[in-house]
């Protein structure tokens, strides 16, 4: 039988720069897409890219003293070692210098001028160069600033050839109006229409003749064709169209979904749109504009130093664990804020103790109660129908979520249920069982949470393919899953009676946030200094800089906002202390012995530079005591003595005002 076709794009990113993780939030939620429809059994076409004509390039090239070709052939080839990293299931990897593309763009110019949709004429506008867009007086921001990206805009004056985007308006409106699922986000539809549409359309330059890079105008050399309308074509060009070979054209267009950022729907829903129109080809079924990932509510940018790449976060933590993380924690329309914390402790609350936890429970019970051979169940009682019925419900409320590309929902539907498994090992107690030699209900209980697995292990394979296989290894079952067997509840032919189970490795580490966190900015400075073809600093004679306790201080300061209830795990006391002696290896560093009503305890603290031994003798001061103890330069330390710091870095120790004694709680 025939599979249906699915068509899915990511931008074609600009290499004017590596990519961060905002680029890889797309492209990871493009291939979920990819597998998720691949599963239920489409045959699917997913294509990314790289945009890499225009001025931006031009003039980075020359402040490299590179060919534009050479600068971007670099930085491609880190955008493809990323995605192979990443095992991104892309089909085509579309250049917008690909010779089959530029003349493709050439071909469609020329088709366009002949039918009279472009003409020449005399531009003059506001021009803004980083978006290489011209803007009408009345879309600016104040004080003439770009719309897009806030920057100044300036007068600009030039020879252009013209789209007469401006008779499509109706057309647009009408579109939308008959397809509502055409613009997604809704919100991003009425933006459109308020911002764009209401007013009128103008007509829209379509070439530059201010640089050279880029594709030129057939007829007119002195001319390249705008950038956007070469870089939208690559969504046709990457199927062959205006090659020899349309073959897979004709299979896959018209694109099922477009996934964008925000800031570019307009390109998609107002200009792809009249271009298809005007060339007569069938419009796209679908863009997505989703949010942007902000670092800790700011824009990510290299001059601010906040840009977080995604290459570090994998080698420490795994595809699985990154992956995850960016589809479960932002909503896919709307704008999120990534901080290293919240990443740690998904991995910890949903990875660690929530899916490895339940796997490595259930498989090491199968083993050590069933000397590892999944059993058949007996009568069913209340527990196993309510986990059997949540079990076979789950497939089909992710597709309703994965239909409105609701990642994180469709994650969270997932989680109850491997949730619910882990209550169900705390509602019938499998150890109890075996104490009391209840084989027969043992049996059924181990069975109904290897059954329970198995169905997780499809539900989250578009997601966690590495992760899904693993549990499939582990449980025994080497017969390709598809999505329809999520549905089923111990039916013969997705049977895992008899299985030998095969336990493997814990699958998700817990982790200690405090030194990861240490550990995740590092390794993204040093990329960050990499790239910036910094000299590798020096490893020096002093403290190692994870166990600096002064770092630990300025890493706090990314935390996100935080509930009472996140307030309270943090366990503060006053402590008196009794003792004080210099590390016997570094040099910054104090170990303080701290009395808190009857215990004493050591902690070693950064504060050598502020305070001698003899002066902090019989003080007070704040410590957090339940810290997971570390050993600073040989010595251990069991907690960490809290102290402001002034905007040139001093220290100063944190007292109770009034008679308090060592041990007093502080909330
Ligand atoms: N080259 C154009 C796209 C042409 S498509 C025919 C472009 N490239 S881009 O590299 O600047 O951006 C590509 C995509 O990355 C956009 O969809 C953009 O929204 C997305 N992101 C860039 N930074 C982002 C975040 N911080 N967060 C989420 N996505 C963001 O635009």
């Amino acid at each position: 039988m025939l599979k249906p076709k699915f068509y899915l794009t990511t931008p074609i990113y600009y290499p004017s720069d590596n990519l961060h993780i905002g680029h890889t939030y797309t492209t990871v939620a493009a291939d979920s897409i990819k597998r998720f429809k691949k599963l239920q059994g489409f045959d699917v076409f997913f294509t990314t890219g790289s945009d890499e004509h225009g001025q931006k390039i031009e003039t980075k090239a020359k402040e490299m003293n590179q060919t534009p070709k050479e600068y971007v052939d670099g930085i491609v080839a880190n955008i493809k070692k990323l995605w192979k990293m990443l095992e991104i299931d892309y089909d085509a990897f579309i250049r917008s210098t690909d010779e089959h593309h530029e003349k493709a763009v050439q071909d469609i110019f020329v088709k366009l001028y002949e039918k009279g949709e472009i003409y020449k004429d005399v531009y003059k506008g506001y021009y803004c160069t980083p978006c290489e867009s011209f803007w009408t007086e009345s879309q600016l921001k104040e004080d003439h600033a770009c719309p897009d990206c806030g920057r100044e805009t300036h007068i600009a004056e030039e020879e252009a050839y013209f789209f007469k985007l401006s008779k499509y308006r109706d057309k647009l409106l009408k579109l939308y109006e008959e397809n509502p699922g055409f613009i997604q986000p809704e919100s991003r539809k009425n933006e459109m229409i308020n911002n764009f549409l209401k007013d009128g359309l103008e007509d829209l330059s379509v070439s530059r003749s201010t640089f050279d890079w880029g594709v030129k105008v057939p007829f007119d050399n002195k001319h390249v064709v705008y950038v956007w309308i070469d870089a939208l074509s690559c969504y046709l060009t990457a199927l062959g169209y205006g090659s020899e070979n349309e073959e897979k054209f004709k299979e896959f267009w018209p694109a099922d979904v477009h996934l964008v950022g925000k800031e570019i729907v307009r390109f998609h829903t107002i200009i792809w749109p009249a271009l298809l129109m005007a060339l007569d080809i069938p419009l796209p079924k679908k863009v997505f504009g989703h949010g942007w990932i902000l670092f800790e509510d700011d824009k990510m940018s290299k001059s601010k130093g906040n840009v977080i790449y995604p290459e570090p976060i994998i080698e420490l933590y795994g595809i699985d664990a990154f992956k995850y993380f960016l589809l479960r924690e932002f909503t896919f329309g709307a704008d999120g804020s990534f901080s290293r914390e919240k990443f740690l402790q998904r991995l910890n609350s949903d990875l660690a103790n929530d899916l490895g936890n339940l796997l490595s429970r259930t498989v090491s019970m199968v083993e050590k109660y069933n000397e590892g051979i999944i059993p058949s169940p007996n009568a069913e009682e209340e527990f196993d129908k309510n986990l059997r019925e949540m079990a076979v419900a789950t497939a089909s409320k992710v597709e309703d979520h994965m239909e409105k590309l609701s990642f994180s929902t469709a994650l969270e539907e997932i989680w109850k249920l491997v949730r619910r498994s882990n209550k169900y090992v705390d509602e019938t107690l499998p150890w109890v069982l075996a104490k009391e030699g209840n084989k027969e209900r043992l049996d059924s209980v181990l069975f109904n949470l290897s059954e329970s697995l198995r169905i997780i292990s499809i539900l989250i394979k578009p997601f966690m393919e590495n992760t899904s296989s693993e549990i499939l290894r582990q449980l025994g079952i080497t017969h390709e899953s598809l999505w329809e067997d999520s549905k089923k509840w111990n039916e013969a032919q997705v049977s895992i009676v008899g299985n030998k189970v095969n336990k493997g490795d814990v699958i998700f580490p817990r982790l200690d946030i405090a030194k990861e966190l240490i550990r995740l900015n590092e390794a993204n400075q040093k990329l960050i200094d990499e790239r910036a073809g910094a000299q590798k600093k020096e490893e020096k004679e002093e403290e190692p800089k994870k166990e600096d306790p002064k770092e630990e201080i300025e890493d706090l300061e990314e935390l996100p906002e935080i509930s009472i209830d996140d307030f309270a795990k943090v366990e503060l006391k006053v402590a008196e202390i009794i003792g004080c002696e210099n590390h016997p290896k570094a040099d910054k560093l104090l170990v303080l012995t701290l009395k808190l009503g009857e215990k004493t305890r050591q902690v070693v603290s950064g504060i050598k530079k502020w305070y001698s031994p003899e002066d902090l003798i019989g003080k007070k001061v704040v410590v957090v005591t339940n810290l997971k103890p570390v050993k600073l330069r040989g010595v251990e330390s069991r907690g960490m003595v809290l102290a402001a710091q002034d905007s040139s870095g001093n220290l100063s120790l944190l007292t109770p005002l009034g008679h308090v004694a060592g041990g007093a709680s502080i909330s």
